[in-house]
């Protein structure tokens, strides 16, 4: 296996030598290299490559922020993460763009290995190079104005309810996604990752939501001219139908609160992918679309063919750039093809399968994709099916 190589930065020598110290076991699998400039940085990156920088933010001349500017634009496959104590609110905005992750210092070096090692596991879901080059450079997804102007209403209310703020975030992809990403950055130090909507418009608070909506580049509201080719309230329907139905059959399944929102968040962002092919490859993507016609849900197949991989992949692979759940990530990477993950249990990685194929049942998108009942049955759940296919109908029944 190659030596993963990494760039620390940090204007701190003793910062450093405690970097050097805590990761001395990693030496026969990472490649690192410690420098005290952003200068030093980028000309040491001119001579070699990296896999990812992980950088300072307050440093003398060139801070971390000015940093990544220069490596996202000059390197873009490098994975960027922003190692710092706590920023205020300008700063966190600004990198929030830049850094792919945060942690805070002093960080564990238990937490920095582990956040380390899922990143790079993150080339098992996707190892195209060209492909992770242009998902690296995505610092935003596009969002519904009309989502956007319906937070910001609720924000500016004399009495914002959090809950009414979170319900509205959640039915928007890329806000969704963004708002997770913030919240499991380590400016919280929360020693556990969020999956909830509500629990991170909670932690991060109205104000900061509010800063969120308004600075134009964190949630990019989508050009309809340049993509009117695509359907994205369909697929803002369908993948908030996909999210109710998988918190649908987890709690048909007696699982308990946080997996089941787990669940949810998983069936909202499983079609992520789509999104990026969409914002990325535009014409080409438009053909593909245009070409599957009623074959619409084997377009992910041509997209492995197209592209090299399919929206399953690419959209996960983003999330997990983002330090979004491993349970997440594997639900999205595998919502067609749950036998091909490592997942040997019931969890959302089956229910969201579940859940996008009676989304798809229920007429919202034309055919069916395949059920991988060899999966469901290995984790015993395949008599479930039909009950839980029953309550999902019920529940579209419901909203009708
Ligand atoms: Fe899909
Ligand atoms: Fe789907």
């Amino acid at each position: 296996m190659d030596r993963k190589r990494l760039l620390f930065v940090d204007d701190e020598s003793m910062v450093l030598k405690g970097l050097q110290r805590s990761l001395r076991s990693m030496r026969k699998e990472w490649e690192m290299d410690f420098v005290s400039s952003g200068r030093e940085a980028l000309d040491l990156m001119q001579t070699r490559p990296f896999d990812v920088v992980i950088s300072d933010m307050r440093m003398p001349e060139m801070d971390g922020a000015q940093l990544l500017a220069s490596v996202k634009k000059d390197h873009p496959q490098v994975v960027r993460i922003i190692l710092s104590g706590q920023l205020d609110r300008e700063m966190t905005l600004k990198s929030v763009r830049l850094a792919h992750q945060h942690l805070s210092k002093p960080c564990d070096a238990v937490v920095l290995k582990e956040a380390l090692a899922k990143t790079f596991a993150l080339n098992r879901i996707l190892s195209h190079t060209g492909l992770k080059k242009v998902v690296a450079q995505i610092d935003a997804l596009p969002s519904m104005p009309t989502i956007c102007m319906e937070v910001m209403e609720e924000v500016r209310a004399k009495e914002a309810s959090i809950q009414k703020v979170a319900d509205i975030i959640a039915r928007d992809l890329g806000m969704a996604a963004k708002i997770l990403q913030m919240v499991n950055s380590a400016f919280f130090g929360l020693c556990r990752r969020v999956t909830d909507i509500r629990d991170a418009v909670m932690l991060l608070g109205l104000d900061a939501i509010q800063s969120l909506v308004l600075s134009v580049n964190v949630f990019a509201s989508f050009n309809r001219d340049k993509l009117g080719f695509f359907d994205f309230e369909g697929l803002w329907a369908h993948s908030l139908a996909t999210g109710g139905y998988a918190k649908q059959i987890m709690q048909a399944a007696g699982q308990p609160r946080d997996v089941v929102n787990a669940a949810f968040m998983a069936g909202m962002l499983h079609d992520v992918g789509k999104l990026i092919l969409a914002v990325t490859f535009g014409e080409a993507y438009k053909d593909l679309i245009q070409a599957a016609g009623e074959n619409a849900p084997l377009e992910w197949e041509r997209e492995k063919e197209v592209f090299g991989a399919s929206h399953a992949e690419i959209g996960a692979y983003l999330m997990g750039l983002w330090g979004l759940e491993t349970t997440l990530l594997a639900a999205i990477a595998f919502h067609h093809d749950p036998g091909q993950s490592e997942v040997g249990a019931f969890g959302p990685v089956a229910a969201v399968h579940l859940a996008n194929l009676f989304e798809r049942e229920n007429g919202k998108v034309t055919g069916t994709t395949g059920c991988d009942v060899d999966y469901l049955k290995t984790i015993g759940v395949h008599r479930q099916i039909d009950d839980w296919r029953q309550r999902c109908a019920d529940l579209q029944g419901e909203v009708e």
